[in-house]
């Protein structure tokens, strides 16, 4: 029996195939490739020194995708495969919605045909919108701002729906906040197409040499320095979440909404300051105007994580700035670097 991750080769998928292979679960990954590469799983391979198999499908292709459900026995899913980026998503809203909700409702009718009623579902600290406090817990009204984030609340309100259909489903909705970092081998990390949209990419590519400056987007909020909090988490961290998800979809019936996230916020210049001390380089910056929709805190209460999962996040921004770090110096040019060979590990279905 074999647990399927959908988008296994993205940047969180990855990260938690190591930590389900290394709890010994036997693993299939699918991807589509369309925000990732293949060589991420060769990586994931290598790291934990155990194969698995992967598929090239995308969760739009319903007959490749039924070929994953008879080829093998899959008791479980954990559905990471999504398009992510907000401002992406305003522009092509219709591409947004095809792919997520499409893409989750094909997935679904498969696993009810294959009776596999045990899913993990990547959410978002997105649902919460701009939350009216902080910290925020999962009982928070749900209102976003963009076509992104309400690909997020349709899924999970449809997981719901599924669910008061047929009790035998179990279900965890996990709402991530700003998971950022690397596996502390730096062999694999966050590996985004393009200019980078999020701060720790933007901070790493600095960094490295590749852009001059961070703009930091807004000095003028109300928070202790003026610049945004976040709940930054590191991303080994968010993956053992998932491991103890699973463990409780898997033991048990019902559809459940977790936060992931430390509870505690951090500013821009907070992640800056401790980018610059843990790694010696100089992150120069300037002050941009604020960027539209951004809240001037997001962070979580993540007690009811810890109450019923039984997780808590044990890493702090040192070790993720550390880690995220390690990765961009070891990998200049991400999965294009010309060492993907040493990590020539390729298991086809
Ligand atoms: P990612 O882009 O690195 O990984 C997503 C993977 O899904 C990619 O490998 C992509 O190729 C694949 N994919 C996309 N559409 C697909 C399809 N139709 N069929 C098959 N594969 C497909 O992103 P990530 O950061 O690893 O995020 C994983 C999930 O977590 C996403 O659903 C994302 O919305 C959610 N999430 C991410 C963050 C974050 O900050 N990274 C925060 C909250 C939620
Ligand atoms: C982003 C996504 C959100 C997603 C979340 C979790 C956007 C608009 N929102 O939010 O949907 O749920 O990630 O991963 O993309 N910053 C700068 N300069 C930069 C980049 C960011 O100052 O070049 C600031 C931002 O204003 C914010 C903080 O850094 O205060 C974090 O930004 P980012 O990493 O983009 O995450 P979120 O804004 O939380």
């Amino acid at each position: 029996m074999a647990i399927l991750i959908t988008g296994g080769a993205g940047y969180i998928g990855s990260h938690t195939c190591i930590e389900l292979l290394n709890a010994g679960y036997e693993i299939i990954c699918l991807d589509n490739f369309s925000n990732s590469k293949s060589a991420s799983l060769n990586r994931v391979a290598a790291i934990t020194g155990k194969s698995f198999k992967w598929y090239e499908v995308d969760l739009l292709d319903r007959q490749g995708l039924e070929k994953v459900f008879i080829d093998n026995e899959i008791e479980a899913v954990i559905h990471f495969a999504g398009l992510k980026a907000v401002g992406e998503s305003v522009a092509s809203p219709l591409h947004y919605y095809h792919n997520n909700i499409t893409g989750t409702l094909i997935l679904c009718e498969m696993m009810e045909k294959y009776d596999v009623k045990k899913l993990v579902f990547s959410s978002s600290a997105t649902v919460y919108g701009m939350p009216d406090s902080v910290p925020i817990s999962e009982d928070f009204p749900m209102h976003t701002t963009n076509p992104y984030g309400r690909t997020k609340i349709m899924i999970e309100e449809i997981l719901q729906d599924l669910y008061v259909s047929d009790i035998s489903w179990g279900i965890c909705l996990l709402r991530y906040f700003n998971p950022i970092g690397a596996h502390e081998s730096g062999i694999i990390g966050e590996d985004p197409n393009g200019t980078p949209n999020n701060l720790m990419p933007y901070i790493t590519s600095v960094a490295s040499g590749k852009r001059k400056e961070l703009q930091v987007y807004g000095c003028d909020y109300p928070t202790a320095d003026g610049t945004g909090v976040r709940d930054y988490i590191h991303v080994v961290d968010l993956a053992n979440g998932h491991v103890k998800a699973l463990e409780k979809v898997m033991s048990s019936t019902g559809v459940d909404a977790y936060n992931l996230g430390t509870g505690k916020g951090n500013s821009v210049l907070e992640i800056i300051a401790t980018f610059e001390e843990v790694t010696g380089k100089r992150i120069p910056y300037t002050f941009a105007a604020r960027r539209p929709g951004d809240v001037a805190e997001c962070y979580s209460d993540p007690s009811k994580a810890k109450e019923e999962l039984g997780w808590v996040a044990k890493r702090g921004i040192k070790e993720m700035c550390r880690d995220a770090w390690n990765w961009q110096e070891k990998n200049p040019d991400g999965y294009k670097g010309k060492d993907n060979n040493n990590f020539k590990n390729r298991h086809l279905p």
